[in-house]
């Protein structure tokens, strides 16, 4: 079973930051040369599919991420949980800021209005709690 959510865990982190990077550094940069309405054509339909793709990855990480908490409960308070809880919060500010810009809801335009900055954002807080996962696992 732990080998089980470790595989969800990472499945969902990799679907996750690898479609956020797709995004910003291949999809937003190549509709360049589009005009105005079809970018905005095209940008509609493939982040109207996406964005099915990240709550699900949102869903997954958490229940497999609590999962993961109940097997370090008894690592003793010190480093270990101090980097954990900062990886935590990193992470809830970027599902905060996939949310934002996925929802649904006119009142969050102004956010989507700067997608691209507010995805960059994500991306790299992404990454750090790659970093610090990494240092959980091995430092
Ligand atoms: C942006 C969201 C997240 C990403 C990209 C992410 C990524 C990762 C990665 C790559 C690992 C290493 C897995 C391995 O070495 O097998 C990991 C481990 C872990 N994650 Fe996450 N995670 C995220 C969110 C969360 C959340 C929300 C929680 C808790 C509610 C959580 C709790 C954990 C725990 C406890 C571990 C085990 C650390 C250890 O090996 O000692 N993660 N995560």
């Amino acid at each position: 079973m732990d080998t089980f959510f470790q595989w969800i865990h990472l499945s969902a982190a990799v679907i996750g930051v690898g479609g956020m990077a797709f995004l910003l550094f291949a999809l937003f940069p190549a509709t360049g040369f589009l005009g105005e309405e079809h970018r905005n054509r095209l940008l509609r339909e493939v982040l109207g599919r996406f964005r099915w793709i990240t709550w699900g990855v949102i869903f997954l990480l958490l229940v497999s991420g609590l999962y993961n908490v109940r097997l370090v409960w008894l690592v003793p308070w010190g480093r270990y949980w101090e980097f954990l809880t900062i990886k935590i919060i990193l992470a809830f500010i970027v599902f905060a800021i996939v949310l934002l810009l996925t929802l649904p809801v006119s009142r969050f335009k102004w956010f989507r209005a700067r997608r691209e900055l507010w995805l960059s954002i994500a991306f790299t807080l992404a990454m750090i709690v790659i970093l610090i996962s990494a240092y959980l696992r091995r430092g």
